[in-house]
């Protein structure tokens, strides 16, 4: 039995704000799901909201053993880290990768250059802080232009996707000004949307790899996973349902080469316990690494990763106690 604090930045609706400003968040169904299973596997847990007066004052006053952590931050550039990076400071121990990890998953550009280096495909691509920039000319269009800091499609819609340098630079310039960083511009690769997850579990786990088939959208026109897709997920009206397959379709050696791809970037970022990596095939069934996700969604019914983990053969509850004991051995030098 452990005492558990859950950390976590709350979804809200506020019609003042854009309406994807709390998409990376969670919602209250996720929060009471982890809360659940924590209890139902015999530990005392106490929900967080990751707001600083309130963490700086808990803190101050209680022990636990051990934080599970699914906060996603709200400040900086470096939002993803900030509680990780209070918790290294207070010498508190928490599930998941570290702030280092968490900082450089979440600004794509880095993350893509240390997967160059490592030889790991990921899409060719420039990055634009000011938008007045010269093209790279040795870019292919069609280009998918998306916001370098951000995660949960924020940003992302069929009008990024760009075919010619004007519309390129509109988009460029859009991107810049409404999310206030720069944007990334990447050449879009037309194949099998893919998604890897890992736990360690005592030992590194690559789950079955999810795929997921948009050709059951086209009702919305929508053939990738756009911030649309995801906010409105199964939602079968606006042909925003599309349809998983978790084993994904794959040959074994196509299989084989995607969940190598996702191991390599797990380790190259240095990520720890769980993490979710974004892969699309090209047409010769090369893994092409578009992100890593260091903290993926946990909606037990929503989420891609909880979908993995089932696929595994593992309950809701199996998972959450999976990624509690890879940090608790973590803690104690076992793993
Ligand atoms: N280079 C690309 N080629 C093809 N599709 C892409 C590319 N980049 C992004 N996409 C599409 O846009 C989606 C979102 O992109 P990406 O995963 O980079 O953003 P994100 O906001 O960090 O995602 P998440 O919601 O997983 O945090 C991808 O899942 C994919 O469908
Ligand atoms: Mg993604």
């Amino acid at each position: 039995m452990m005492k558990v604090a859950l950390t976590y930045n709350l979804k809200k609706k506020d019609n003042a704000l854009p309406q994807d400003y709390f998409s990376e968040c969670d919602s209250q169904e996720t929060i009471d799901a982890i809360v659940g299973a924590l209890g139902r596997l015999g530990h005392v847990v106490e929900p967080l909201e990751a707001e600083r007066p309130n963490l700086l004052r808990y803190f101050r006053s209680n022990r636990v053993d051990m934080v599970f952590n699914i906060a996603e931050g709200r400040q900086s550039r470096l939002r993803e880290s900030e509680v990780p990076a209070l918790l290294d400071y207070l010498n508190i121990p928490y599930t998941g990768s570290g702030s280092f990890s968490l900082a450089l998953a979440l600004n794509k550009a880095l993350t893509k250059k240390i997967l160059k280096a490592e030889n790991i495909p990921t899409p060719r691509f420039q990055i634009f802080t000011k938008g007045s920039e010269k093209m790279d000319p040795s870019l292919a269009f069609p280009l998918i232009v998306k916001p370098n800091c951000e995660g949960s499609a924020k940003g992302i819609s069929l009008s990024s996707v760009v075919r010619d340098q004007e519309t390129l630079f509109r988009k460029i310039k859009e991107v810049i000004s409404v999310y206030k960083q720069p944007a990334l511009a990447e050449e879009f690769i037309d194949g099998k949307e893919l998604t890897v997850g890992i736990l360690e579990n005592g030992k590194t786990v690559i789950l079955p790899v999810l795929e997921i088939d948009f050709s059951t959208c086209g009702a919305s026109g929508e053939y990738f996973y756009s911030w649309r897709m995801k906010e409105h997920q199964g939602n079968k009206e606006l042909g925003l349902a599309p349809t998983f397959h978790c084993p994904a379709r794959l040959d074994r050696q196509t299989e084989a080469r995607v969940k190598e791809a996702a191991l390599r970037t797990h380790h190259a970022v240095g990520c720890f316990d769980i993490s979710r990596t974004d892969i699309r095939l090209d047409k010769d069934n090369i893994p092409y690494v578009l992100e890593i996700n260091p903290l993926p969604g946990l909606d037990p019914r929503e989420s891609n990763f909880p979908v993995m983990a089932y696929a595994a053969g593992m309950t809701y509850e199996e998972l959450i106690e999976a990624i509690l004991m890879s940090a608790h051995k973590r803690r104690k030098g076992l793993n």
